[in-house]
């Protein structure tokens, strides 16, 4: 499947009335586009039609089992695909759509199975970017669309990291500039008047807890409990090619578990990769060890806007790299944290250093 790969600057969805126009055909028409949401870059097919999801599938080489969610620009066309809105989902459009969140609904008999992996339930998402949206309007029906990534890798934020992965997989490319949120949106179940999160995303369970009475998170999704309800969050995911392993440490001893993790692959030869706060960044410039290492930041420590939107570069920053093992700093997990810490844990696949103050590791 080598094809050419078209990148195409959206800049203004008025008077770039015709890139929509081409782009919603190759949808129709069954075709892959790749384009711009708030939270992550989306692979995007017509959702209604079981040939077109099966490409996606493919260009990622993601598992048959794992299910893909469909994109509507408005609340009529939820309709169009969910059996039913429960009064607590309704309420939860109301709140938070358009915007980063996946209501998990029962759909209706046009859903294919090959969108939903044969449940019998249907994640919804209207995305809050009028890319996406105008996309969603220009092909007249909802769009499929998982992360534009190679299955297991990073999601991207950028039209170059799609490129990146999908060159030659897929015919076009919608560029609409870098993504405000960086990590993908909160997928939620709804069940009578309890809001269960499957995914922690960019809608936080402090923000649901405002619509919600009640609101849970999934016990398998943060501490490998059972099997998580969302699929996708069984498999490895947002890794970089080089192997993560996650430090979290209190601020005044995380520099020695760093200096004490480092020493001793460099003794052995190996090279280290760091992803750090700007705080510990700035702590262990001038050091010589740490010279030694190639250090980037995520931001600053308290602000997880930024360190989210950042987040998926810098895990793929290493991957040009000669790096062999790549050392990342924990963020804790209130509010947009908790999402951050879900995908650096995947990302590490379980490795983790953790010590608190005063205690040795
Ligand atoms: O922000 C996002 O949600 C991005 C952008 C492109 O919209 N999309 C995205 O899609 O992250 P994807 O396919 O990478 O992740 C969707 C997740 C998967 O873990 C999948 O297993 C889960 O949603 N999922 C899909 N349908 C489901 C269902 N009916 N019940 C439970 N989980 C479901
Ligand atoms: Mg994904």
């Amino acid at each position: 499947m080598d094809m050419e790969t078209q990148i195409i600057k959206v800049h203004d969805i008025v008077n770039d009335e015709a890139v929509f126009l081409k782009a919603g055909e190759v949808i129709k028409k069954g075709g892959l586009v790749a384009f711009p949401t708030e939270t992550v870059y989306g692979l995007g097919a017509d959702g209604l039609d079981s040939t077109a999801c099966a490409g996606i599938y493919k260009a990622k080489g993601r598992p048959s089992d794992n299910p893909l969610i469909l994109h509507v620009s408005d609340r009529a066309m939820v309709d169009m695909v969910a059996e039913e809105v429960s009064p607590l989902a309704e309420k939860l459009i109301a709140a938070f759509c358009p915007g980063p969140i996946t209501i998990i609904v029962k759909k209706k008999r046009c859903v294919p199975d090959s969108v939903t992996g044969g449940l019998d339930t249907v994640g919804v998402r209207m995305p809050d970017n009028d890319v996406a949206r105008t996309l969603i309007k220009a092909a007249g029906r909802p769009i499929a669309a998982p992360s534009a990534n190679i299955s297991g890798r990073p999601s991207p934020t950028t039209a170059e990291a799609v490129y990146n992965d999908m060159k030659g997989r897929i015919p076009m490319i919608l560029d609409g500039g870098p993504c405000q949120f960086g990590v993908e949106s909160t997928i939620v179940e709804v069940t009578g008047n309890e809001v269960v999160i499957l995914r922690p995303g960019a809608i936080t369970p402090e923000m649901l807890n405002e619509v919600a009475e009640r609101v849970s998170i999934d016990p398998a999704v943060m501490g490998d409990i059972g099997v998580p309800k969302a699929p996708g969050m069984k498999y490895r995911h947002y890794a970089p090619k080089a192997p993560l392993i996650l430090i979290k440490a209190d601020e005044n001893i995380i520099g020695n578990i760093f200096y004490r993790e480092i020493k001793k692959r460099k003794e052995n030869g190996v090279s280290v990769g760091m992803i750090l706060s700007d705080e510990t960044m700035a702590a262990l410039k001038g050091n010589s060890i740490y010279d030694e290492a190639l250090m980037i930041s995520y931001g600053p420590r308290m602000d997880k806007k930024a360190i989210a939107a950042k987040l998926y570069e810098a895990l793929r920053f290493f991957d040009t790299k000669k790096i062999e093992v790549i050392f990342a700093e924990a963020v804790n997990e209130d509010g947009l944290g908790l999402a951050i810490m879900n995908r650096l844990k995947k990302a590490a696949g379980g490795q983790m250093i953790e010590a608190e103050n005063g205690v040795k590791v």
